[in-house]
Parts: structure tokens; sequence; C-alpha cells
């Protein structure tokens, strides 16, 4: 290696947050750290095209035409266009808003826009996730949803009864429907009881699609116990909390010899990023420390 080459190659390999990132470290406000990512090649193989960091531009109101032709493009808008960058995560039902990522209890938050809510009335759509992310990142215990307006034939009332259950004493189904705004409509069409509703876990929905479950609509909400008896449904935390569990597949060693792990895309086997220019399979050694001191006493 030529003198000029060692010296490249030295201020490559000590300044590589001067060039852009491999694996982006965070999208809107949400730090990403393993086993997530956004970037392919970064993070835990399995986890892999889970994420998803999306920017969406807002188009400005179009300008009235004018009559007279425009000669020169403008580029006025291009700076001005405003953007809202989200994070999603991807199941084959759809991509959902991530709320928030809890790296200590290993847990995720994300949000369904098209279930209802206390607030708002809409229409079911089935939330499905693979056997892979069910396996690796389900519903926590704590995530209950809630089948709303189910028919009498509906398997929950009758044969998959069991499946329904009360998560707590002190709150029941027909707190939804006599408290939440949304869900009034359903005790005020029927004159006497509420239709029925069933607060049940995630692999019931996971086995019966809502057309099976014959329910019109859903809900679903976490943290449950942590609701005290004084928590009305306007105020638990609609959506649904994600446990997932760390592979064991080396990352520490790579993360404590200062490097960050990812994976080869096309074997899917682990590597350690080092620097931009540098990837290794385990960890990140001195190489750089020691050809600096090689390289000092060498030359000056
Ligand atoms: C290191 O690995 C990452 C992720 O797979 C890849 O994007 C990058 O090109 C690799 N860099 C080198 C120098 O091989
Ligand atoms: C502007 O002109 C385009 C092309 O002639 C036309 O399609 C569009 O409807 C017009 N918009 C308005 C606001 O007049
Ligand atoms: C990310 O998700 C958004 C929203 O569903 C989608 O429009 C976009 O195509 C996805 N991008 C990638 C790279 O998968
Ligand atoms: C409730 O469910 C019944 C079928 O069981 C359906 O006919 C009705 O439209 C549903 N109510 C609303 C408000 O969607
Ligand atoms: C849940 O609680 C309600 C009201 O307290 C009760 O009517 C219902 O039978 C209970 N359901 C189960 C499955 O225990």
């Amino acid at each position: 290696m030529s003198l000029i080459s060692l010296i490249f190659f030295l201020l490559h390999s000590f300044y590589p947050s001067q060039s852009l990132p491999i694996c982006r470290d965070s999208c809107a406000n949400i730090q990403i750290d393993y086993p997530f990512a956004i970037d392919d090649g970064c993070g835990a193989p399995l986890y892999r095209n889970m994420l998803n960091c999306s920017t969406t531009f807002t188009p400005l109101a179009t300008p009235a035409n004018t009559t007279t032709p425009v000669l020169t493009p403008t580029f006025t808008t291009t700076t001005t266009t405003p953007s809202t960058t989200v994070l999603f995560f991807q199941t084959p039902s759809g991509s959902y808003k991530v709320e928030s990522i809890d790296y200590a209890s290993k847990t995720l938050t994300i949000y369904d826009p098209s279930m209802s809510t206390c607030t708002i009335l809409q229409p079911h759509h089935d939330f499905l996730m693979s056997d892979l992310q069910s396996a690796l990142i389900p519903p926590s215990p704590d995530t209950i949803f809630a089948l709303i307006n189910c028919s009498i034939d509906s398997p929950v009332l009758n044969h998959y009864k069991s499946l329904c259950f009360n998560f707590s004493t002190d709150h029941s189904c027909d707190e939804l429907y006599a408290s939440c705004t949304s869900f009034k409509i359903f005790q005020m069409l029927s004159n006497d009881t509420p239709p029925a509703c069933c607060f049940t876990s995630y692999s019931t929905l996971k086995f019966m699609s809502m057309n099976i479950l014959d329910c019109t609509h859903y809900t679903s909400f976490y943290d449950v116990d942590k609701l005290k008896e004084e928590d009305k449904p306007l105020d638990w935390s609609y959506g649904i909390k994600l446990s997932y569990s760390l592979p064991d597949i080396g990352c520490d060693r790579c993360r404590r010899s200062g490097g960050t792990c990812g994976f080869d895309v096309e074997t899917e086997g682990m590597l350690c990023i080092c620097s931009p220019t540098f990837n290794s399979t385990r960890q990140c050694g001195n190489v750089n420390k020691h050809l600096l001191r090689f390289f000092t006493f060498t030359h000056f």
C-alpha cells in the first residue's frame, strides 16, 4: 500500500460518520434499532421488510391555469411542498402507522387507521399478520380485540363462545356500547339489549376472518392491565401493541465492537457493518487503530 493510498484509507476509515450512514437510525422521530431496520441489509434478517419509512408529499393546490404560456419552469413548489414522514409496519393486511417502539420492554405499538375506536365507527377491515410475524412479534397479552355487533349466528356466540373473555371485572363490552359515541348507535338501534360483543385475543382473528366471525366492527386497545376501574373507554389506548423477541445471532458482540448489525441481502447471513467501506462477519476489529499506530511510528 503506498503512503498516499494509506492516508486515504485512514481518512476514510476514520470519518465514516461523514458519509451517508448505511443504516438509518430513525424515522419520524422514532429510533430504529436492532432487530428493526428501514434499510435493506440492516437489522435482523427475520425482520426484513417489516418496517417502511415513507415520506409523502402533499401536493399544493394546483395553481389556477393562466392564459399566458409558461416559458420557464418554476421550482418554487419543490422547496415548499409539505411532506410527512411516517414509519409503517407492514403486514399482509396492510401498512399500519408505528406510534412508538420501546426497546426496553421490547414492544412496538401500531395503529390501524381503518378500525373503529370509541369516537369513530368504521366498517371492519381484517387485521392479519404473516405466520412469521405472529411467531416473532405477536400482539402482546395486554392487547384486547373487541368484536362489535356480532350476529346471533357468530361462532364466538356459539361454538367458540370460550374465545370471549372478560379482561377485568371492572370493564365489560356493554360499557363500549353505553359510553362510546361511536358505538351508541348499536344500543339505539336495538330497542332492548345491545347486540353481542366479544373481548378476545389476536389468535381469534388469526384463525377466523371478520366475515367468518360475523361481526360488523372491531376495535383494539392495549395496556389493559394498567386500566383502573374509573378509566372510561374514551381514555383507553386504542391500537395494537406487539411484543417482539430478539433473535440471538451474535449481535451483541458486533455492537460492543462498535458495529451495526446487518445481513448479506443475498444469503441473509449476519454481517457486522463497521464502516461504509468495511463489513465483517462477526465484529469490527481494531484494524484502523493498529494501522494508525503503525503509520504514526513509521512515517513521523
Ligand atoms: C455492507 O453491508 C451492507 C448491508 O448488507 C451493504 O449495504 C453494504 O454495501 C456492505 N458494504 C460493503 C463494503 O460490502
Ligand atoms: C388546467 O389545464 C389542464 C390542461 O389543459 C386541465 O386538465 C385542468 O383541468 C385545468 N385546471 C383548471 C383548474 O382549470
Ligand atoms: C411503504 O408503505 C407505503 C404505505 O403503505 C407504500 O405506499 C410504499 O410503497 C411502501 N414503500 C416501500 C419501499 O415498500
Ligand atoms: C349490525 O349487524 C347487523 C347484522 O348482524 C347488520 O345488519 C347491521 O347493519 C349492523 N349495524 C351497523 C350499524 O352496522
Ligand atoms: C363478562 O361480564 C359480563 C358483565 O359483567 C357478564 O354478563 C358476562 O357473562 C361475562 N362474560 C364472561 C365470558 O365471563
